[in-house]
C-alpha cells in the first residue's frame, strides 16, 4: 500500500521509503565512507582533523556508514588512539546533554593501523581492516595525508595501488606545503599524478574554509551596493592582514625552510586576494570559479624585491615576562634570516585593478591575533563637507572591514554627523558583528574542507593551475631574497612589527588600516 501511495504521490514517501516497501535491504545499497588519517599521531591531527571529524558526526553531516582510521608509525591500540583523540574532543556546538553519548559513539568509530609510509605491505594490511568494516558495501575512502610533505608520495603511491576503493571513489586530501617555489611545486604535482587523477587530489588551504572568506562571494555577488564599486573606480587600495601574537612555537624546524611568504602570503592571503578580486564566475560550479581565480592569479604582476619588506622577531622582555626570539628556538639555525613577518605590494594589471595596490602583510609574535580585509574607497570628489570642518575627516574615506577572524565581522567606516544642533562629523561603523548577529556557533574551517571532500565538492580546494600561477608569482623574490640572504628588520617580539612595512605602504600612498 505504501508503495502504491508513494507512486502516487511521490513527494510524500522518500525514494528510500519506496525500495524499502519493494522489498530491498536499504542498508546493503548504502555505501560506506572510510577516512583515513595519515599521520594520526601528529599535531595536526590531534589539534584539527578529529575534532573537525567529531563535530560532523555531532552534526549528523557524516554518512550512515562511516569510520575512521588513524595511521602512523607510532604503536598505538585502537584504546589508545581514542584516549588521544578524546582529549581534543569538544561539544562545542552546544552543550547539550547527549554530548558525552555522541562522543563514545564517534570514538567507537575511530580505529588505528600501524605502519610505515613506504610499505605496501603495511597498507595492504590497512586494506583489509577498512574491508572489514565496510562490511561488502560500496566503498569510498578519504585519505588526510597529515605527514610532513617528503613523505606525501610514498604514501600516495602506497595508499593508492594498496589501499584504495575497490568500487566507489578514492580521494586524497594533501596538506601544504605544496612545495617550496615554483618547480618543487611542479615536481610534487607530477608525482602525485603519477598515482591519482587531478579529480583525486584535494589540496587544502584552510583559509578557503573560514566562513568569512566564503562569504567574500556572497557578499560581492548577492548585494547590488557592493559589485558595482569593486573596481579601481572607487577602491583606492585592499590590505589583506594576518598576524599572529605568537612565535613559532614548536613548529620552528619546519618553519625555518619556509618563512612567512610561503607559510601565510603565497596561499592563505592570495587565496582571499584571488576570491576578492575575481571576475563574476559563470556559475558557481567548482571549474568556474577556479577558473576565475586562476585567470586573476595570472593577472598579476611577478613581485618584485623593492616591493617586499621582511621581518624576524627578536626576543622581549615585558613586565618581567621574557619572550624568546626566533632562533631562540633550538630547532631554528642561530644565523637564520628566515622571515617571520613580510608585507608586500602586489599588483593585477586588468582593466578593474589596473594602478590599485593590494598589500599584505603578515607577521608572528605580533601584538595581535588577527586576518583581516580592509578595503579602502576613494575621497569622495568634491566633497561639501571638507570644505566646513577642516579636521582629519579631510582624509577619512569610507573602508570597508572583513573581519576573518577572531571576532567575526563586516563593518562599514561611513562619515556620520554627530547628533546635536551642532555640525560635527565624525567616523561610525555599519556593523555587522557575527557573535551578536548569529547564535550559532561558527564551525571550524576544517569542517566545511573535510565535509566537501566527502561530497565531492571542489569549489574550495586548490587546482594544479592555481598553485602553478601563485607560486610564479613568488618564486622570483623568494629566490631573490635567499641568494642575496637579504637581513631582515628585527622586532621585538608583541610589536607592530617592522617599520618599513609603513614606508612600503606610504610609497603607495597607503596607510594601514
Ligand atoms: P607532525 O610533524 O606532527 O607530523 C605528523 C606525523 O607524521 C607525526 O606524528 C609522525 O608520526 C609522522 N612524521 C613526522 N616526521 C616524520 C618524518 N620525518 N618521517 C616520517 N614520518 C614523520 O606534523 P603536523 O601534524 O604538524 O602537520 C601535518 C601536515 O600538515 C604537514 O604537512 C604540515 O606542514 C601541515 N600543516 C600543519 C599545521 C599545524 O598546525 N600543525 C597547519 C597547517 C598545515 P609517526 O612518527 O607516528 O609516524
Ligand atoms: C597555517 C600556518 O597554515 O596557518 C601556521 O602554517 C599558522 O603558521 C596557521 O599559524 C594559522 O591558521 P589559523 O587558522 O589559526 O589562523
Amino acid at each position: 500500500q505504501k508503495l502504491e501511495d508513494g507512486l502516487l504521490s511521490s513527494s510524500s514517501i522518500s525514494t528510500e521509503e519506496l525500495k524499502e516497501a519493494a522489498g530491498f535491504d536499504v542498508n546493503e545499497n548504502e555505501s560506506s565512507v572510510s577516512i583515513t588519517v595519515v599521520g594520526a599521531s601528529g599535531d595536526l591531527a590531534k589539534k584539527k582533523i578529529f575534532p573537525a571529524l567529531f563535530a560532523l558526526y555531532y552534526e549528523g553531516c557524516l554518512p550512515k556508514h562511516f569510520t575512521v582510521f588513524g595511521y602512523a608509525r607510532s604503536k598505538m591500540t585502537d584504546a589508545e588512539l581514542r584516549n588521544m583523540v578524546s582529549k581534543t574532543l569538544t561539544c562545542r556546538i552546544d552543550q547539550r546533554e547527549n554530548c558525552g553519548e555522541k562522543m563514545d559513539q564517534f570514538l567507537k568509530r575511530c580505529f588505528y593501523h600501524s605502519g610505515q609510509y613506504d610499505s605496501q605491505e603495511h597498507f595492504e594490511a590497512l586494506d583489509k581492516k577498512l574491508k572489514e568494516h565496510e562490511g561488502g558495501r560500496e566503498s569510498n575512502r578519504l585519505f588526510y595525508l597529515s605527514i610532513p610533505p617528503n613523505i606525501f608520495i610514498d604514501a600516495v603511491k602506497c595508499a593508492s595501488s594498496s589501499a584504495s576503493a575497490a568500487s566507489g571513489w578514492t580521494r586524497v586530501i594533501v596538506e601544504k606545503p605544496f612545495g617550496r617555489d615554483s618547480e618543487s611545486s611542479a615536481a610534487l604535482t607530477k608525482a602525485l599524478k603519477q598515482y591519482l587523477t587531478e579529480d583525486q587530489i584535494f589540496r587544502i588551504d584552510h583559509y578557503l574554509g573560514k566562513e568569512l572568506v566564503e562569504n567574500l562571494s556572497v557578499l560581492r555577488f548577492s548585494n547590488l551596493i557592493f559589485e558595482p564599486l569593486w573596481s579601481r573606480q572607487y577602491i583606492r587600495n585592499v590590505q589583506l592582514i594576518f598576524s599572529e601574537d605568537f612565535g613559532t612555537e614548536g613548529r620552528g624546524g619546519y618553519f625555518d625552510n619556509y618563512g612567512i611568504i610561503r607559510d601565510i602570503m603565497q596561499n592563505h592571503l592570495l587565496q582571499i586576494l584571488a576570491l576578492f578580486a575575481m571576475e563574476t564566475p559563470v556559475s558557481l560550479d567548482a571549474e568556474d570559479i577556479r577558473n576565475e581565480k586562476v585567470k586573476v592569479l595570472r593577472s598579476m604582476r611577478t613581485l618584485r624585491l623593492e616591493d617586499v619588506v621582511i621581518g624576524q622577531y627578536k626576543s622581549h622582555t615585558r613586565g618581567g615576562v621574557t619572550h624568546p626570539g626566533y632562533t631562540d628556538d633550538k630547532t631554528v639555525p642561530k644565523d637564520s634570516v628566515t622571515p617571520t613577518f613580510a608585507a608586500a605590494a602586489l599588483f593585477i594589471d586588468n582593466a578593474r585593478w589596473d594602478g590599485v595596490p593590494f598589500l599584505m602583510k603578515a607577521g608572528k609574535a605580533l601584538h595581535n591575533r588577527s586576518a583581516e580585509i580592509r578595503v579602502q574607497f576613494r575621497h569622495v570628489p568634491g566633497n561639501l563637507y571638507n570644505r566646513n570642518i577642516g579636521t582629519d575627516l579631510d582624509q577619512a574615506t569610507n573602508e570597508l572591514v572583513i573581519r576573518v577572524q577572531p571576532d567575526e565581522a563586516i563593518y562599514l567606516k561611513i562619515n556620520n554627523k554627530v547628533p546635536g544642533l551642532g555640525m560635527r562629523l565624525d567616523r561610525s561603523n555599519l556593523n555587522l558583528l557575527y557573535s551578536t548577529r548569529y547564535s550559532k556557533e561558527i564551525p571550524d574551517a576544517y569542517e566545511r574542507l573535510l565535509l566537501d571532500a566527502i561530497e565531492g565538492e571542489r569549489r574550495l580546494f586548490i587546482r594544479s593551475d592555481e598553485l602553478d600561477a601563485a607560486w610564479s608569482l613568488f618564486t622570483p623574490v623568494l629566490k631573490e631574497l635567499e641568494e642575496k640572504r637579504t637581513i631582515p628588520e628585527y622586532y621585538p617580539y608583541g610589536s607592530r612589527g617592522p617599520v618599513g612595512a609603513h614606508y612600503l605602504a606610504a610609497r603607495y600612498k597607503v596607510r594601514w588600516g
